[in-house]
């Protein structure tokens, strides 16, 4: 598969390479100079334990000095007691600003290691080496990086880019069923958000968890990134386009949020979706068949069954999501399959209503 180059005014910003082992990226890495530099692996408990001794092995033959910093998975470790702790580990181990920060891992690794080079000593360099279909999909790409405050999710943060993205898509096959169906919100997302025809694709396609192929998977993240790129490529820091890519996400971000993070991003983007697509088709956008149809086959994705959701509370989180303006949320709806916009006319009845649907015609038969 061809790789990909993010550029940012017709200059080449980074590359976005597709790989099938870590050695390969030795070879991509040459023009990194890792030579006379050090580097920092900045991982979780759960791909650690899985991959560290493998790309280890590797960067160890390419740089000066290799180190790690290892924190344990989940969501609750993306804060800045964590990132303290990094900085911690960089000053103690005398990393200087020529030095080099590898994020190995998923979305959660990915935005805490981009914020850690983003601010240690003003910025170093850092390379993306995301390890979850959610994070080779959507979250590697763009440099969004950042952590939650309190209850608030990547409220703090900057935009900055990464030198190189490596994806080993071998890595796939030891996702579990919840992790690839949340890989799968952002996949659908991007396709809804932007391309008929690859929405059509993935229509027609075996992408069960049991049953999609190597070909398939390449296709979706492949498909999923040249949508990323050209969006990022023209809003760098979501002055207006860079937000169609938070579709699915404002009611998303708000259930994530209401359960405690218990539930995977990608699983509440479905959730925020189906939302999104049926505020669509009550204020007439889509048709209510194209409603059904992205209904059902996201209903194909095994979605968890929610006990119970305040509607009231939800709504009140949409506000504090930080693209509100002022009390009006900025809110993404499709005017068709593969074609969306923002929307500031999105009422808090609107989405009562789709919370209401959701829960008793939806959540209640999962
Ligand atoms: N994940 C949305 C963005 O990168 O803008």
């Amino acid at each position: 598969m061809e790789n990909l180059t993010i550029s940012y005014n017709d200059t080449p910003s980074y590359d976005i390479i597709y790989g099938n082992s870590f050695e390969e990226l030795l070879q991509f890495s040459s023009s990194l100079n890792l030579a006379g530099r050090k580097v920092m692996i900045i991982s979780d408990t759960k791909v650690a334990s899985l991959y560290m001794d493998a790309i280890l092995c590797v960067i160890k033959k390419a740089a000066s000095y290799v180190s790690t910093y290892i924190f344990p998975e989940g969501e609750q470790s993306k804060n800045l007691d964590i990132v303290r702790n990094a900085y911690t580990k960089l000053i103690e181990e005398h990393f200087n600003r020529n030095d080099l920060i590898i994020a190995f891992g998923g979305g959660v690794v990915g935005d805490l290691s981009g914020f850690t080079a983003a601010t240690y000593l003003r910025g170093i360099d850092f390379i993306q080496v995301p390890t979850t279909l959610l994070s080779m999909v959507d979250s590697s790409i763009g440099g969004k990086t950042g952590v939650d405050f309190d209850s608030y999710k990547n409220m703090v943060g900057a935009f900055y880019m990464p030198r190189l993205v490596y994806m080993n898509l071998s890595v796939l096959h030891s996702l579990d069923k919840n992790q690839y169906y949340s890989g799968m919100g952002e996949v659908v997302k991007s396709a809804l958000i932007k391309d008929r025809e690859f929405y059509n694709k993935l229509r027609n396609t075996e992408v069960s968890f049991e049953k999609v192929s190597d070909e398939t998977l390449l296709y979706m993240v492949h498909s999923s990134n040249i949508i990323k790129k050209n969006v990022v490529e023209n809003d760098p820091t979501e002055k207006g386009e860079r937000a169609l890519l938070n579709f699915g996400h404002t009611l998303g971000h708000a259930i994530e949020k209401y359960m405690n993070f218990k539930l995977l991003h990608g699983e509440c983007v479905f959730i925020g979706t189906i939302m999104a697509s049926y505020i669509s088709m009550r204020k007439g956008y889509i048709d209510a068949e194209s409603f059904d149809d992205i209904k059902d086959f996201i209903l194909k994705m095994e979605l968890p069954h929610i006990e119970a959701l305040d509607t009231e509370t939800i709504i009140s989180y949409t506000k504090n999501d930080k693209k509100a303006i002022g009390n009006k949320v900025k809110f993404i709806l499709l005017k068709s399959i593969g074609d969306a916009f923002i929307s500031t006319d999105v009422t808090d009845d609107d989405m009562r209503d789709a919370i209401n649907y959701y829960m008793n015609n939806i959540n209640d038969s999962l």
